[in-house]
């Protein structure tokens, strides 16, 4: 296996890179990246090994696309630029990079002959369906511009598996969370906002009344299930949009609470209102995955907080 990650300097890229570096089944690991969101240092250990390989671009750029097809077997496209209050502020850069920058991958992908493409989208797309937990049959109406970007690249995957000899798998990621996950800025994810405001003392923002539930996915599942969508011989899986999650729901006031207990602190946070376009509860079924590729999700909430507590822990960032 040949394979492309593209935002392969991101969290969950780079997280990628080091787990597929390590099987044997993997001749080659390139990865593009245009550093819009990633960062140098988490693929800094990477490249010294001889499978793996390093190219600056852009996804928005068709030729770079192109170019860092060649020679390609697998991609695993996780380049975006996410977060839902960004695209609000900036619904035109969230367009460019995962609309179009998809399209190139996809389109690039097919004209190459490369086997299949595994791709990241949201729990977003499900908008604001009321009924728990999320079935991938089952959307309601898109909150907003990111979630509108990743239901779009759903639809272009599925035209594009219509019309091209192109075969996809979907990741539908229910809020990622471990190491090299981004700690800075006003775009970084709650849980490393979280441990930051923590291991500094600080008081760490809530928006809204911290009851919002979520369905937290530590990235060691998220790494086993791109290994299964991207090694699977059973025709069946592909051309799918799978849940990525671990079926359990946990609110923020809890993943504070968890990791103040790992931080022995007694800080509370404050609270501030809701945010536009956040969706209240999200919690997946994960059936699917589970009867199609064999997913069962490895490590749960409590494990994978304090893991990631370690790693932020030893890790001056
Ligand atoms: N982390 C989560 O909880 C979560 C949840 C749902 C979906 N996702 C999706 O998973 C994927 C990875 O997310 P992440 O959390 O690792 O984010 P990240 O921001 O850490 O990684 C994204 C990477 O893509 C790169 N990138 C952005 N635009 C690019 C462009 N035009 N050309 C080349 N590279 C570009 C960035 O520099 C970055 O390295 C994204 O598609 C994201 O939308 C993540």
């Amino acid at each position: 296996m040949r394979i492309l990650i593209t935002g392969g300097a991101g969290f969950i890229g780079s997280n990628l890179v080091e787990f597929l570096l390590a099987k044997s089944e993997v001749e080659k690991v390139r990865v593009i990246d245009n550093f819009a969101t990633g960062y140098a240092h988490n693929i800094n250990e990477f490249k010294h090994n001889p499978k793996f390989e390093f190219v600056e671009g852009d996804i928005r750029v068709y030729e770079d696309v192109q170019k860092v097809c060649e020679g390609i077997t697998h991609i695993s496209h996780q380049a975006a630029l996410g977060s839902v209050p960004r695209s609000i502020h900036d619904p035109m850069a969230s367009n460019a990079a995962n609309v179009i920058g998809s399209m190139h991958v996809f389109h690039a992908a097919q004209a190459a002959g490369i086997d299949r493409v595994v791709f990241a989208s949201s729990s977003s797309v499900y908008g604001d369906d009321p009924i728990s937990p999320k079935q991938e049959e089952r959307l309601g109406n898109v909150l907003s511009p990111y979630a509108a970007s990743k239901r779009s690249i759903e639809l272009y995957a599925k035209a594009f598996s219509n019309v091209y000899p192109f075969r996809y798998m979907g990741l539908r990621y229910f809020n990622v969370f471990g190491p090299r996950q981004n700690t800075q800025g006003a775009y970084a994810a709650v849980i490393p906002q979280f441990i930051m405001a923590l291991k500094e003392g600080n008081k760490a923002t809530i928006f809204g009344d911290g009851e919002q539930t979520r369905d937290f996915t530590y990235i060691e599942n998220v790494l086993q299930m791109n290994w299964l969508c991207l090694t699977t011989q059973n025709n069946n899986a592909f051309n799918q949009f799978y849940n990525v999650a671990c079926q359990k729901t946990t609110s923020l006031n809890t993943i504070y609470s968890i990791l103040a207990d790992c931080a022995k602190s007694t800080i509370k946070p404050t609270y501030a209102s809701p945010r536009t376009g956040d969706i209240k509860d999200s919690l997946a079924n994960i059936d699917l995955a589970h009867t199609l590729l064999g997913y069962t999700p490895r490590i749960q909430i409590q494990e994978g907080l304090i893991k990631t507590w370690d790693w932020y822990n030893k890790k001056v960032q």
